[in-house]
Formats: structure tokens, C-alpha cells, sequence
């Protein structure tokens, strides 16, 4: 079936697509669109992020109805919402766990790309988009996590807002002109309402740009081998829609399950105290998915360096294309890789423990370790390994991977 075009029967529908052939894109680019026979669950976070995004989206739009972004409202407002818009408490759980539960699926999706190299030629383009996106979802949620306006909101937008005062000679100028003023306050709050209602539109538009550049290449899979033949793909609709929204399903009984039992897990209890800038928490922490990057910054002691370190632990991934030197792209076939890859993800999972706990002691020694593994595995350990390693003989076609029993 795949390969086939859209032919309009009706004599409207006719007219409507020699002037504007939309029904033929969506058909030939989604419904009818080839796909690897062999994708298997990981596959579906895109499909699933993609609904987090309009979730996110829709759910944001009404709270921004009811919201009001001054300092001396907004922390009254939320509990408006809370308390006496309706289903205001369900919007507002559904919009604060929605954003933890975009992170996970964004964290399973770049792993996933991680592991079966969806990065490599032809699709550096598309992983270079992806981070760009991340990049863009990690501004979008930290200037949210500032609108209830409690103290662990002012407090995180006065630790990260002073970062840039680091930077040399322009830095304290920049962060004047990020506050709107000397110090965080009614002007921060208001530019970060506008941006954090502005970024999530433009993420939207580089998501576009994303499923184009996959569109070109065409998915990779997990046996990471090119498509050879019409009998290695099969239609996007009904096999993988099917798939999709059976995983889509599942993914959102745990965000039920978090909004309706225990919607407050996720968040700091400080934030239900009113903001008060004569007064310090104990101990300022982001949300969870931010955590890792957190304890990366505070692992330096030299201030300029660990904002470096910060932003070089994002900047890396746009050079994993040319890092990896494998010539073999799933983990699968590559034996070394994939242990590599797991001690990846537990030093990841490490830095956003050591992001959760006081800088001091063993935790900040530790922390140490795991932000110079964090950037050997990717600097030393990835070019490295497409000489050392002997990959395992690849299957000859997708077909062949699926009809074939895999062993190990
Ligand atoms: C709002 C966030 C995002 C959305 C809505 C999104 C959407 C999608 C969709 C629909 C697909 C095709 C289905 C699939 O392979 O799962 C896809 C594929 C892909 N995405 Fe994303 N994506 C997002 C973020 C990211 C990020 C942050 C990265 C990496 C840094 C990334 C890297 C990739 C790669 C490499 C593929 C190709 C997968 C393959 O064929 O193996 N994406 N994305």
C-alpha cells in the first residue's frame, strides 16, 4: 500500500486540491507515509510528545485567563485558580505535572536517540533541531516554575538571572537588563510571563522544522539499517496509529495517576509561601528534569567556569553526530557501546540525585566525578570507540531483522 498517491473523487475535493493540495500532503507525508516495519515502543514518544505540547498549550491558555502576572497578585491569583475557577485546580495540576511529564518523555526520546544512533548522517539536521528544542523547553519551564511567584520560584529566578553576572565585563549589564531593575521583581516577573507564553509557540515551529527533516531522510530503527526495499516499510496509518495511541494511552494513566493522587510530589513545598526577598530557603532547588544540570554548575567552584560547564553539558550533544565515529548506528549491533550507554544514564541519574542535595562534602566530590565522566564519555569515549570496537555482523535487511530470531 505504501507508495500509493491521494486521488480526490468528488468534484470539489478535486478543485480544492489542484489549488491547495493539503489532503495529498497529509496523506502521502502521515497517513500513507513508509515506516520501518521493525520500530518498536520507543518510537512513540514523538507521537506522545507531540501531545504534551498541544496539552501544554491548551491547558496554559486558559490558566493564562485567570492568571495575573504583578508581584503583588500573582501568588493570590494562582490560588483563585486553585481554589475558585472551575476545575482551576485540575487545569493547574494538568499544566505543572504536564511539564514533568513532557521532560520524562523527552529524556526517553533523546536516550532512545542516544542509543540507536538516530543521530548520524543522514539525520544530524534533525537531532541539531531536537536539541534546540530541549534548549528552548528548559527556558520555557523555568521562567513557569517563576509565575506562582512563592519563594522557591523568586528564589530559583534570583540564582539562575545572577549566573550571567559571570560573565566578563557585560555581565552585571545583562542581568540589569534581564530584571528590568536591580534585583528580580515586578518587571521580571511580567517579561517572563510574556516569553513563557511566547516560547512554546516557537517550540512548536522548530517541532515542525523537526518532523520535516525526519520526513526527508525517513525514521531510522532499531536495527539501525537503511530501508532497502518496499517490503522493510509498512503505511504509517493504521499500523503505526494504532501503536501510538495504545502507547499514548498508557503514558497518560501515569499522568493521571500523578494529577489526580498525588499532584503536589513533583513541586517544593516552599512554593506554597508567598515570595519574600528578605528571605533565604534553606536549600534552593529547579524541578527534578533540571537537576542534573544544576549539580553539573554547582560541582565547579569557580563561578564563570561552572556556568561554562552548564551550558557545554547541552552544547556537547550538537557535535554527538560527529563524535560518534561508529560507522554502525544501533547500540544492538555495537557491544561496547551499549555498556557505555547504561553507565550514560546511571551518571545522568547520578548528577540529578547530587543536583537534589546540599553542595557540600561527598556530594559535591561525587558530583565532581560524574560531570568529568559525564563529558569523557562524550569528548574521549565516543570517538574512541568507532576504532576500538568490533561491531556484531549486521542483518541484511529490515525484513531479515524482523523474520530472523535475534539472539541476545
Ligand atoms: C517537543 C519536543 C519534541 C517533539 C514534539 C518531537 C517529535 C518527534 C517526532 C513526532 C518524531 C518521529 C517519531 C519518533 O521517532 O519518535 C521524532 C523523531 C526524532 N526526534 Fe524528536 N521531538 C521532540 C524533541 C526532540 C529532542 C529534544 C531530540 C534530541 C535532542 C529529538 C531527536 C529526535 C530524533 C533523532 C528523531 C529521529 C528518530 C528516529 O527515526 O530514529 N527530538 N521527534
Amino acid at each position: 500500500m505504501s507508495g500509493q498517491t491521494y486521488r480526490p473523487q468528488s468534484r470539489f475535493m478535486k478543485w480544492f486540491e489542484a489549488r491547495l493540495p493539503i489532503v495529498g500532503f497529509v496523506y502521502s507525508d502521515f497517513l500513507n507515509y513508509p515506516t520501518p516495519r521493525n520500530l518498536n515502543y520507543w518510537w512513540a514518544y514523538g507521537g506522545i510528545l507531540t501531545f504534551m505540547l498541544v496539552a501544554q498549550i491548551v491547558t496554559g491558555v486558559v490558566l493564562a485567563m485567570h492568571y495575573t502576572p504583578t508581584a503583588t497578585a500573582a501568588f493570590d491569583s494562582v490560588e483563585h485558580i486553585m481554589r475558585d475557577v472551575n476545575y482551576g485546580w485540575l487545569l493547574r495540576y494538568l499544566h505543572a505535572n504536564g511539564g514533568s511529564m513532557f521532560f520524562l518523555a523527552v529524556y526517553i526520546h533523546m536516550f532512545r536517540g542516544l542509543y540507536y544512533g538516530s543521530y548520524k548522517d543522514p539525520r544530524e539536521v534533525l537531532w541539531i533541531l531536537g536539541v534546540i528544542i530541549y534548549l528552548l523547553m528548559m527556558a520555557t519551564a523555568f521562567m513557569g516554575y517563576v509565575l506562582p511567584w512563592g519563594q522557591m520560584s523568586f528564589w530559583a529566578a534570583t540564582v539562575i538571572t545572577n549566573l550571567f553576572t559571570a560573565i566578563p565585563l557585560v555581565g552585571k549589564s545583562i542581568t540589569q537588563w534581564l530584571w528590568g531593575g536591580y534585583a528580580v521583581d515586578n518587571p521580571t516577573l511580567v517579561r517572563f510571563f510574556s516569553l513563557h507564553y511566547l516560547l512554546p509557540f516557537m517550540i512548536f515551529g522548530v517541532v515542525i522544522l523537526h518532523i520535516w527533516a525526519l520526513h526527508v531522510p525517513g525514521n531510522n530503527n532499531p536495527a539501525g539499517i537503511d530501508v532497502k526495499s518496499d517490503k522493510d516499510t509498512l503505511p504509517f496509518h493504521p499500523y503505526m496509529t494504532v501503536k501510538d495511541n495504545f502507547a499514548l494511552v498508557c503514558f497518560l494513566i501515569l499522568f493521571a495517576w500523578l494529577v489526580f493522587y498525588i499532584p503536589n510530589y513533583l513541586g517544593h513545598s516552599d512554593n506554597y509561601i508567598p515570595a519574600n526577598p528578605l528571605q533565604t530557603p534553606p536549600h534552593i532547588v529547579p524541578e527534578w528534569y533540571l537537576l542534573p544540570f544544576y549539580a553539573i554548575l554547582r560541582a565547579i567552584p569557580h563561578k564563570l567556569l561552572g556556568v561554562i560547564a552548564l551550558f557545554a553539558s547541552i552544547g556537547v550533544l550538537v557535535f554527538v553526530p560527529w563524535l560518534d565515529t561508529s560507522k554502525v548506528r544501533s547500540a544492538r549491533f555495537r557491544p561496547l557501546y551499549k555498556q557505555f550507554f547504561w553507565i550514560l544514564v546511571i551518571c545522568c541519574i547520578g548528577l540529578g540525585y547530587l543536583g537534589s542535595k546540599p553542595p557540600e562534602g561527598g556530594y559535591v566530590i561525587a558530583a565532581r566525578i560524574l560531570t568529568a565522566y559525564y563529558f569523557f564519555h562524550f569528548l574521549v569515549i565516543l570517538p574512541l570507540l568507532g576504532y576500538v570496537e568490533k561491531p556484531r555482523p549486521l542483518p541484511a535487511s529490515i525484513t531479515e531483522a524482523v523474520l530472523k530470531p535475534r539472539k541476545a
